[in-house]
């Protein structure tokens, strides 16, 4: 299957309904995904990605009843992940010869996946590709959006992508493309929405109570305050790191278990601290019933991740009380007012 993308440029990747977890079970997609590899159809014939390797064969098969694969002149590879790069092996089975464009850091992570040494050709910003007829490629590396060997090209004439955005998964932007170029911007600003994230897990619901009735405060001190409420055992990780990050404040709740924090919240804060997230404040609560290490604990990680501390945490032992939860409604009441 092709889809005509504009001109001599069509859409030859693949369309993965099913996929719901990316990167091993790292990521969720709830709605699947798609590889998108494109071929360029001037004078010269030029293949853009290929498709991640399970689709290898079926993308080969394909690409061969749209093209004579002897025909294809150029591969570029703008990044040498392997659900991009995957079918590569494959196609060079038929094509071993054909040469592979790509930043000298692709050369690096493509040999390192393959251990092949094809005919690859390093280009840097600035790099032209002629196709004939008046087009050319343009090459512009984009060092670490997201791997070190990140780069995209632009096709003159067609003008992909100042008027089309081309992109490697999901939607073609036709319509306004440079409306999700906006977006990133305002996301790589230190983003922020008027909302505060309550993160937790527990053992006998004392936590979540304690989350509760902390929500309940801020929604009194200011109803305007958008509050999320997760527990982090039932939740998807990936929607919660979403919600976080459009947050100003996270409040996360563990109890103490032998000296330490549960499980499911040590990893959701590894995952926080690795994507370094600007602009946000936190702090800690959870009960415990005798030495109570997890607000330490938990503090110090946040810090440690960058957020700033608000306070020192609420505790409580054993399961709240009357005065626990009149505690909790007053440190949400006060987290709520926080500029
Ligand atoms: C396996 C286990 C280990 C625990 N270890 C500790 C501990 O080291 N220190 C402590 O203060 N409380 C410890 N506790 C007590 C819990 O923190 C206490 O029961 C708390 O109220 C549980 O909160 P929750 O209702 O949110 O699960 C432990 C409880 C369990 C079940
Ligand atoms: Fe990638
Ligand atoms: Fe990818």
């Amino acid at each position: 299957m092709n889809i005509k993308v504009k001109n001599n440029v069509y859409w030859v990747g693949k369309i993965d309904w099913e996929l719901r977890r990316f990167h091993g079970n790292e990521y969720s997609t709830h709605h699947g995904s798609s590889y998108n590899s494109y071929l360029i159809r001037e004078e010269k014939n030029v293949l853009i990605e290929t498709v991640w390797m399970p689709f290898a064969k079926e993308f080969v098969d394909n690409l061969a009843k749209e093209i004579d694969l002897n025909k294809i002149d150029y591969i570029i590879t703008n990044h040498a992940e392997i659900d991009h790069s995957g079918a590569l092996p494959e196609l060079m089975k038929y094509i071993p010869d054909t040469p592979i464009y790509c930043t000298s850091n692709g050369i690096k992570s493509i040999k390192g996946h393959y251990h092949e040494d094809w005919n690859f050709n390093p280009v840097k910003t600035g790099d032209k590709l002629p196709l004939g007829n008046g087009k050319e490629l343009i090459f512009v590396e984009m060092k670490m959006l997201h791997w070190p060997d990140s780069m995209a090209c632009y096709l003159t004439e067609d003008n992909i992508p100042i008027d089309i955005i081309a992109t490697s998964h999901g939607v073609i932007w036709r319509k306004n493309p440079t409306q999700i170029v906006e977006k990133y911007l305002s996301w790589a600003n230190a983003y922020q929405e008027n909302q505060i994230t309550i993160i937790y897990d527990t053992m006998w619901d004392g936590t979540k109570i304690m989350a509760e009735n902390i929500a309940k405060g801020i929604h009194e001190a200011d109803e305007k305050i958008n509050v999320k409420l997760f527990n982090l055992s039932k939740s998807d990780k990936n929607d919660v790191i979403t919600e976080i990050f459009k947050s100003k404040i996270m409040l996360i709740g563990s109890p103490t278990i032998n000296h330490g924090i549960l499980t499911s919240v040590a990893g959701i804060i590894e995952e926080i601290k690795g994507l370094g997230l600007k602009n946000k404040k936190a702090a800690a609560f959870g009960c415990y019933g005798w030495s109570g290490e997890s607000i330490k604990i938990l503090t110090e990680q946040l810090d440690k991740s960058g957020f700033s501390i608000i306070n020192e945490g609420i505790r409580v032992m054993w399961n709240p009380d009357k005065e626990s939860l009149e505690r909790c409604l007053d440190f949400g009441k006060k987290i709520a007012v926080i500029k």
